[in-house]
């Protein structure tokens, strides 16, 4: 790939800037919903950003889309997140294109039906299939997987280009599962707690290399990996489990995915610097509220 001076006059003046104007971005999961809404705002905020996922196909469709709005400084990146070596060769794909890495992004993840028990709570009549008992093991391992361990290959992958830099900043992905277990995603909130409980440690490891480590903790934004539990199959409103989130979030209503722009923004930019081992919220009131 041709390399693209991302260092030169105009790049440095944006890069002096508070935000993550002339930053280089790298994000997982970039064609995703909630981060393909980061993608775009970092590109309006003049960032470059590679789009990291499994299907180059998606990625191009999103790189597409990005340009047709003018927003032309992103990249396509196919790697498999638990795949170490696609994972560098991908951060080598950066560093050919633009020469550094300045910021990740650790948005792949999720969870998926087979790591879910369709029942809350397992009373004496409830058919085992439907409790913790019949869970799929596969299921459980592959929703535990791909969130801690698919977050720990990247983190290490280009949090070590960065220590090679003096800098970086990386900002992963928990949940509100990663505070207060919810039912039926056992396997996702576990993983989500690890995620959680490893940016904090690793914050504090990296702290002296320059490199920061924070996330974001999304309340309930619809995704096609939750939409089963929240929204009516016909379409015709929100599941049982739906209305209780909503009666539960302050704000009363879902995430929509630019709610989590500014948060990410700032958390990767020069502005948090001094702020390490953070997890964020940003749920409408959902955690803050006792529920009483
Ligand atoms: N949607 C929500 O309400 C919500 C709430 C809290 C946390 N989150 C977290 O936010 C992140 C993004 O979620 P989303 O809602 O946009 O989900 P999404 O399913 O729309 O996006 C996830 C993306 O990750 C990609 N991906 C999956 N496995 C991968 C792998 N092995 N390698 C590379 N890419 C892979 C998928 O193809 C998809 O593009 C996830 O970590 C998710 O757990 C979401």
């Amino acid at each position: 790939m041709e390399r693209e001076d991302v260092n030169g006059a105009a790049a440095q003046n944006c890069a002096d800037k508070a935000g993550v104007a002339g930053k280089v971005i790298a994000v997982t999961g970039a064609a995703g919903v909630l981060c393909r809404a980061l993608c775009e705002d970092f590109l309006r905020h003049g960032a470059f950003v590679a789009l990291i996922g499994r299907h180059m196909d998606k990625l191009e469709a999103l790189r597409e889309e990005l340009a047709a709005k003018g927003l032309t400084a992103a990249i396509s990146v196919e790697a498999d997140v638990l795949d170490r070596k696609a994972v560098e060769a991908a951060l080598a794909t950066i560093l050919a294109k633009w020469g550094r890495i300045d910021i990740l992004v650790n948005g792949a993840g999720g969870n998926h039906p087979k790591g879910t028990t369709p029942a809350e709570q397992m009373e004496p009549t409830t058919p085992v299939e439907d409790t913790f008992f019949g869970m799929n093991e596969e299921g459980f391992s592959h929703v535990f997987n791909l969130n801690l361990t698919g977050t720990v290959i990247p983190c290490q992958v280009f949090g070590k280009a960065m220590c090679d830099a003096g800098k970086g900043v990386i900002l992963n992905f928990c949940s509100m599962a990663s505070f207060h277990p919810l039912t039926k995603v056992g396997a996702y909130g576990a993983a989500k707690a690890a995620v959680a409980n490893f940016t904090c440690w690793l914050a504090t490891h990296l702290a002296p290399m320059g490199i920061r480590v924070n996330a974001l903790a999304p309340g309930f934004f619809v995704s096609d990996q939750n939409r089963f539990l929240l929204i009516a199959k016909d379409g015709s409103g929100y599941t049982a489990r739906g209305n209780k989130v909503i009666a539960h979030t302050p704000m009363r209503r879902f995430g929509e995915p630019n709610d989590l722009c500014g948060a990410a923004r700032f958390l990767v930019s020069d502005e948090a610097g001094f702020i390490t081992g953070v997890v964020l919220p940003v749920d409408g009131g959902f955690i803050a509220h006792s529920g009483v």
